[in-house]
């Protein structure tokens, strides 16, 4: 494992995407920066974060061809990873809201940003970058953000919270590899957020209806039974959660 440590990057998934092109890199490689000037969300939205006091940082993992169909499961395996060492440090009521947000309660602590390169069907390389709040305590204009030190009431050593998230997620590709995909799918969905409570939804219209979330179908769709029984799947860009 080679960590990068930098003062500022536009983007650290950006940065790692841009050092794979015309080199090898080895698995493993971290980017880490006290500062991101454009840090990158889901769905093309912004990650802001406070210079030096979180850690913003894109993983590379190589996939060897591991087919498309299952992306879900790195979701799956880096959520769990982020989920397992906030557990270890006590932050009450954690969650992951679908697809991979960590909550504590109903507040967002940590964002993840994976983005896969494709041969074809097969990911040949995925860069997951985490964003993850640690001792920001001002979030304005941010109302469902939260960070460690707000929860827990103390800062934490950026460092020492890296090697932890890392070293979980070098555990879960380990499971991954030995194929323990249903065990996998079983963890992330009995921690997943409002499972079987009545929640509330907005269409891509902007309409709001509700159901229950029961579950994430193969290809990682969010499965919601909706009030008239009917069992529907929705991907990111067709459903958004209310916290
Ligand atoms: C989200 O919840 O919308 C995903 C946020 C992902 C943020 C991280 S910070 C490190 C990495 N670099 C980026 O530009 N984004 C991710």
């Amino acid at each position: 494992m080679q960590i990068i440590k930098l003062n500022a990057t536009d983007s650290t998934n950006a940065h790692l995407k841009k050092m794979l092109v015309g080199q090898t890199l080895d698995d493993f490689t971290v980017v880490v920066a006290s500062e991101q000037t454009n840090g990158r969300g889901q769905i093309g939205t912004n990650w802001t974060s406070e210079a030096g006091k979180n850690l913003t940082f894109s993983i590379l993992k190589k996939m060897n061809g591991f087919a498309v169909d299952h992306q879900f499961l790195l979701n799956i395996c880096v959520s769990l990873a982020v989920f397992n060492t906030l557990k270890a440090i006590h932050i009450p009521d954690l969650s992951i809201k679908w697809p991979n947000d960590i909550l504590s309660g109903s507040s967002k602590v940590c964002g993840i940003l994976i983005e896969n390169t494709l041969a074809g069907n097969q990911i040949q390389a995925s860069v997951i970058g985490i964003g993850l709040n640690v001792n920001q305590t001002n979030f304005t204009n941010l109302p469902n953000a939260t960070s460690i030190k707000l929860l827990l009431g103390r800062s934490f050593d950026l460092d020492e919270l890296l090697n932890m998230v890392l070293t979980n997620l070098e555990k879960i590709f380990i499971s991954l590899e030995k194929g323990g995909n249903n065990t996998l799918w079983t963890a992330y969905e009995n921690v997943l957020f409002r499972k079987n409570k009545p929640s509330t939804f907005q269409n891509g219209a902007g309409d709001y209806f509700m159901g229950f979330i029961t579950g994430v179908s193969e290809m990682g769709k969010l499965l919601v039974t909706l009030e008239d029984d009917v069992l529907k799947e929705f991907n990111l860009k067709e459903v958004k959660l209310l916290y």
